[in-house]
């Protein structure tokens, strides 16, 4: 929302202040230009407090019908675009309450008995961001199912493995993209520790100390779903810290920094391997731009601004870490600050996850049933690099091991063995017989199925290894897993 379609009209605070608030500092102190997207968690946390508030006689059953009429007509005007926001006051939580009042009276005065702003919004942002890190949950869930189903058609693809982005060991493709499966799977068990932490109910607080009242913390609880796994009330035991702290959120973001650090790196990889160079695969036009000088070019923008959105993240999980850093108990306005950060971590991350599994698996075709529009796989240019570099100087030196030799004789043989066929500009495989004999007369002629990419590939069979039984076990545990 613009700050023009609100309206600004300004009062004085209370009967205690002699002057209105500046319009400057109204729009400096105000949060309602971008709080108001908690007004879902802001309603369910009030409709919770005022059932527990009539269970306890602290109000009147007639109150709390009142508040839930009032709390259904404010929903559906918010829905519909109908409620005017206002800028002086300052915040959801005081829109949604001076709506209410106009709507139903003293019983929406009644509503703030035994709760303070400051309780009010710790509940409202965690119960936010518990159903974010489940929408979270379920996109991740998807883009490992995608990565798997692209793996599960290459697991006899093989590329070079990199280290120091030197030609390593020859790996299939599906293990490559089984090592971000891996990734993502902790990424999403990190957002669940977080989310147990989260679901926690600060309400009962009050502004600092707890309250007169004689609330049931627990009910209000139970209400929200702030429970554990067997049912059991989660509540915030502290109230100084229940209404300060914002670690649930620092964490949130640190999770969500690294799933898009481990987004970054595949970006990182699908721009390597479109360059002309490399030419291994290909992502739909959909996900690239044109250049409007280069008419030739194709470029991987989608990749490349999940890179560079990764960044943003990471400045969010700086930015919350630092607001929090030097704040005195209990409650601060500094805290107001949280929002945006996590709001942007948690939209930037759900559209990247979004993008990425549809720009990975396609996307469905309700016509013919099909994903369409995946990753395209370019096994032959991969193959062919995959014979540059001596990626099987390892196999070799493993065989001459398994002929008796020890391992480092067996190192520097092969280095005598790579740097004659570098001079012939051929690879190892291409050597005669007799030359390699010439490096070891242990050499004999099975020495062709180890240097092979294939029977590299297909030696290479410990629990994690890139042998394809082992990469199809992989798959079948993530499938049973995801499913
Ligand atoms: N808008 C405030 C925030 O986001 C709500 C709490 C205000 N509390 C206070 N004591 N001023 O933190």
């Amino acid at each position: 929302m613009s700050h023009n379609q609100l309206d600004t009209k300004s009062q004085a605070w209370s009967a205690l202040f002699s002057e209105p608030m500046s319009e400057l500092v109204q729009r400096y102190t105000a949060s309602v230009f971008f709080d108001q997207r908690l007004w879902r968690a802001d309603i369910a946390g009030s409709l919770a407090h005022a059932d527990m508030l009539a269970a306890q006689g602290i109000i009147s059953a007639e109150d709390l019908a009142a508040i839930q009429r009032g709390m259904a007509q404010i929903r559906s005007e918010i829905e519909s675009g109908a409620f005017q926001w206002k800028l002086d006051l300052e915040d959801v939580h005081l829109n949604i309450e001076a709506r209410l009042t106009q709507l139903v009276g003293d019983a929406g005065k009644r509503l703030h008995t035994g709760r303070s702003r400051n309780d009010q919004v710790a509940t409202d942002v965690r119960l936010w961001l518990r159903d974010e890190i489940d929408a979270l949950a379920a996109l991740l869930s998807e883009l490992q199912r995608a990565l798997v189903e692209v793996a599960e058609r290459n697991v006899d693809v093989i590329l070079p493995g990199f280290t120091h982005l030197q030609v390593a060991q020859p790996v299939s493709f599906a293990h490559h993209l089984l090592a971000y499966v891996e990734m993502f799977a902790r990424d999403a068990e990190r957002l669940a520790d977080v989310r147990r932490r989260t679901n926690r109910l600060p309400l009962g607080s009050a502004a600092l100390a707890g309250t007169t009242y004689p609330l049931d913390r627990e009910r209000v609880a139970r209400t929200l779903g702030m429970v554990d796994e067997h049912g059991v009330p989660q509540l915030c035991q502290n109230s100084l810290d229940a209404v300060s702290d914002r670690d649930f959120a620092i964490e949130f973001t640190a999770a969500a920094s690294l799933c898009m650090v481990h987004v970054s790196r595949l970006s990182e990889e699908l721009i390597l391997w479109m360059s002309q160079n490399f030419g291994f695969v290909k992502i739909a036009d959909r996900f690239t731009t044109g250049s409007s000088i280069m008419p030739q070019k194709k470029n991987p923008d989608v990749p490349e601004l999940a890179r560079g959105k990764t960044g943003r993240v990471v400045g969010h999980l700086m930015g919350l870490i630092t607001l929090m850093k030097g704040q005195p108990l209990a409650y601060n306005k500094d805290n107001q600050e949280d929002k945006e950060p996590l709001f942007d971590t948690v939209d930037t991350l759900k559209d990247t996850l979004r993008i990425f599994t549809e720009m990975i698996g396609g996307q469905l075709n309700p016509a013919t049933g099909q994903k369409e529009g995946g990753l395209t796989v370019n096994a032959q240019a991969m193959e062919d690099a995959a014979r540059k570099g001596y990626a099987t100087a390892t196999d070799l030196a493993d065989y001459l091991v398994k002929k008796g030799l020890p391992f480092r004789d067996a190192h520097e043989t092969v280095a005598h063995a790579v740097k004659a066929a570098q001079s012939h500009a051929c690879d190892l495989s291409e050597l005669p017989l007799a030359v390699l004999q010439g490096f070891h007369p242990a050499i004999e002629a099975d020495v062709y199925d180890v240097l092979s990419l294939h029977g590299s590939l297909h030696a290479r069979r410990t629990l994690g290894g890139t042998a394809p039984q082992q990469v199809r076990a992989q798959i079948e545990r993530h499938r049973a897993r995801l499913a």
